[in-house]
């Protein structure tokens, strides 16, 4: 008898597990989020094109990471570099093979950074934009394809800390973290639960989520990302029902920009965060 009343003592305390409050995000801002770096105007993902989102004002530099063979976290967007035609994943890398060959045919070039700014054109790793912009900048930080890098999230956690602090100045968190990967964004929220956190999303079709899915985002997430073509004023309304903030992407058009604006979106991710300030500072 004592040992069935354990047993359900025992289940009922797991079903009672309750892990932290997603942490909260600005209120009432509408974030620009300049999206791998000003990367309209210079090559994504380089400290050129984070230089410019900087001095353009910026609210957050947005970075996607990968994890080389030797546990550099790196940011660049897909999982693998292409030479001589071959795909070669970065997990099989060290970063400075990965460097060599990502720097020896590093894309095509942008215009206005032709010839100005050579050096700061080649792969950098997420400690070297840390150490560039330190605590003056915030980042929003995307965990590409942690699948692969098993122990990412612990890593990416370490380094952070090992920065700064993780409180952000004022109203504004100094990091916000985001995945597809659901599974990863659960495993930070349990690491970490002061880090916001935003699920990202990919819509062919307008979607449609009910309660159900709001119930479990709610468990983990602050936000979501989500592609512009798929967000309309009732999704954005019905995910501030349940207090989630709506973050479109790619959004580089004054006119979509407003749109986004006046349908309550709580920010943009841009490639041109010029824009995305200007029509900001115009628009209140
Ligand atoms: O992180 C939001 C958006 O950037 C996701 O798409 O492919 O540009 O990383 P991608
Ligand atoms: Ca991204």
């Amino acid at each position: 008898m004592k040992k069935i009343f354990l047993f359900i003592l025992l289940i009922f305390l797991i079903g009672c597990e309750q892990t932290a409050e997603p942490s909260p995000l600005p209120e009432d801002n509408f974030l620009i989020i300049a999206h791998r770096g000003a990367s309209a105007y210079a090559p994504e993902h380089t400290i050129a094109a984070y230089d410019l989102a900087y001095e353009m004002q910026a609210d957050y530099l947005e970075l996607d990471l990968h994890q080389t063979k030797d546990g550099q976290l790196v940011v660049m967007h897909d999982r693998f570099i292409v030479n001589q035609q071959k795909e070669i994943p970065v997990a099989d890398l060290t970063f400075e093979e990965l460097k060599a060959l990502h720097d020896e045919s590093p894309g095509p070039r942008k215009p206005v950074s032709q010839g100005l700014q050579g050096e700061k054109e080649g792969l950098v790793s997420l400690q070297e934009v840390l150490e560039r912009f330190g605590s003056d900048a915030n980042y929003y930080i995307e965990l590409k394809s942690p699948d692969d890098y098993p122990g990412m999230e612990e890593d990416l956690i370490a380094q952070l800390k090992s920065f700064d602090s993780l409180d952000g100045k004022q109203n504004t968190p100094w990091i916000i973290l985001q995945s597809f990967d659901r599974k990863s964004l659960q495993r930070i929220h349990k690491l970490e639960p002061n880090i916001p956190l935003i699920q990202l999303y990919s819509f062919d079709k307008p979607p449609s989520f009910n309660e159900s899915d709001f119930r479990k985002l709610t468990k983990y997430a602050s936000g979501i990302g989500i592609n512009q073509d798929a967000v309309s004023k009732e999704l954005i309304d019905q995910f501030h029902q349940h207090g989630l903030d709506v973050h479109p992407y790619t959004v580089n058009e004054k006119e979509e920009i407003r749109q986004m604006i006046e349908w309550g979106a709580d920010g943009i991710f841009t490639d041109r965060p010029d824009i995305g300030v200007e029509v900001k500072q115009e628009e209140r």
